[in-house]
């Protein structure tokens, strides 16, 4: 064996395959192609009803949100309206926030953030600290709409000084998902998808992904997850009836939609922890109650959701997990050697 040292970056043709170097293209290009994962435990009982969920916290900047983000930035970029001397504006629950903050700090934008004032402070310190965009905080008590109407008024003041990508009324938002995200699961389940569901926040991922599956195959039943309640703790979730509905969200379209309850949901934060090793946050475990309410009513079909991000975001906040903090001085934590 040649005892020549290799040359860095390491050149793609010698990497191992599993374990690609990525240092010369952009971490962007680590958006998308997310694993399909099966849901083994959980839901067994519905014997030929198979489960799978898109893993979204695999993404560059660590939920499905990034797939839309840097869509309706490129689509900026393309139109001419998104130029250098611009700051990306928009109102966000907290996930778009992070996504359109990591490519803006790649590509060279100002980022400048209206959410609610009680979003987990995870994700604001991910959004502010590491990647340096501006955040503005608009009412705890008036939720998503709150940013959005705030974010809005800070545009009409200086509409030269921002891009606002408006994610609520964007068709790139959907688009992403259209082009992405139905390709993958078409292709990860060998065609074999016959349900579809995702929850609502813009309605992007379900909206994007049920017209790109159905027009793969239009049998494909298509649903969309809400929250049951208009107060609920289903972050970055929105309750329809009770809010500003998303001018990319046509419910008519779709075949129908779940109530998941927040707190079978938080439950089901523990119970995919405990049956299956996947750690997710409170969305991802409303979407899983959602498909298991799917499976009781059919005889047979593969069922696929998305999983938005992981549980680590935000579940000391929530109270998740407490047991291995409140007490620590009694609870014995496993210690690394
Ligand atoms: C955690 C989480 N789950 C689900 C969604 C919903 O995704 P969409 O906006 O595509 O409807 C979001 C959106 O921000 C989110 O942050």
């Amino acid at each position: 064996m040649s005892s020549k040292p290799l040359s860095f970056p390491i050149p793609f043709e010698v990497q191992a395959p599993t374990c690609p170097v990525i240092t010369d293209k952009s971490v962007l290009d680590a958006i998308g192609n997310t694993p399909l994962i099966r849901i083994h435990n959980i839901g067994k009982e519905y014997k030929n009803v198979d489960i799978y969920a898109k893993a979204e916290w695999k993404n560059a900047g660590g939920s499905v949100k990034s797939r839309p983000a840097l869509k309706m930035i490129e689509d900026g970029e393309k139109s001419g309206k998104l130029t250098k001397d611009k700051i990306i504006l928009d109102s966000t629950s907290g996930n778009t926030g992070i996504s359109y903050a990591l490519i803006g700090k790649v590509k060279g934008y100002k980022v400048k953030l209206v959410m609610p004032a009680n979003v987990c402070k995870e994700r604001k310190g991910l959004m502010a600290d590491f990647y340096g965009a501006e955040i503005v905080t608009s009412s705890p008590f008036e939720g998503s709409d709150g940013a959005i109407i705030m974010a809005r008024e800070i545009y009409e003041k200086d509409p030269d000084k921002y891009f606002m990508p408006d994610q609520y009324n964007n068709d790139s938002n959907w688009q992403a998902h259209y082009e992405t995200t139905a390709q993958e699961i078409w292709k990860q389940t060998n065609n074999r998808v016959t349900h579809f569901l995702a929850g609502i926040g813009t309605g992007g991922t379900v909206m994007g992904t049920s017209r790109g599956l159905r027009d793969l195959n239009p049998d494909i039943k298509c649903y969309a997850v809400e929250p049951a309640e208009s107060l609920h703790g289903l972050e970055g979730l929105k309750h329809m009836e009770s809010s500003i509905v998303p001018g990319i969200y046509k419910e008519e379209e779709l075949d129908g939609k779940i109530s998941v309850p927040t707190e079978e949901s938080y439950d089901m934060v523990e119970t995919l922890e405990k049956q299956e090793g996947i750690l997710v946050g409170h969305s991802s475990a409303g979407a899983l109650v959602g498909a298991l309410k799917l499976a009781a009513t059919i005889e047979s079909g593969v069922i696929v959701t998305v999983f938005p991000d992981s549980c680590e975001r935000c579940y000391v906040n929530f109270g998740q997990f407490k047991k291995y903090y409140e007490n620590e001085s009694t609870h014995k934590i496993p210690k690394a050697d």
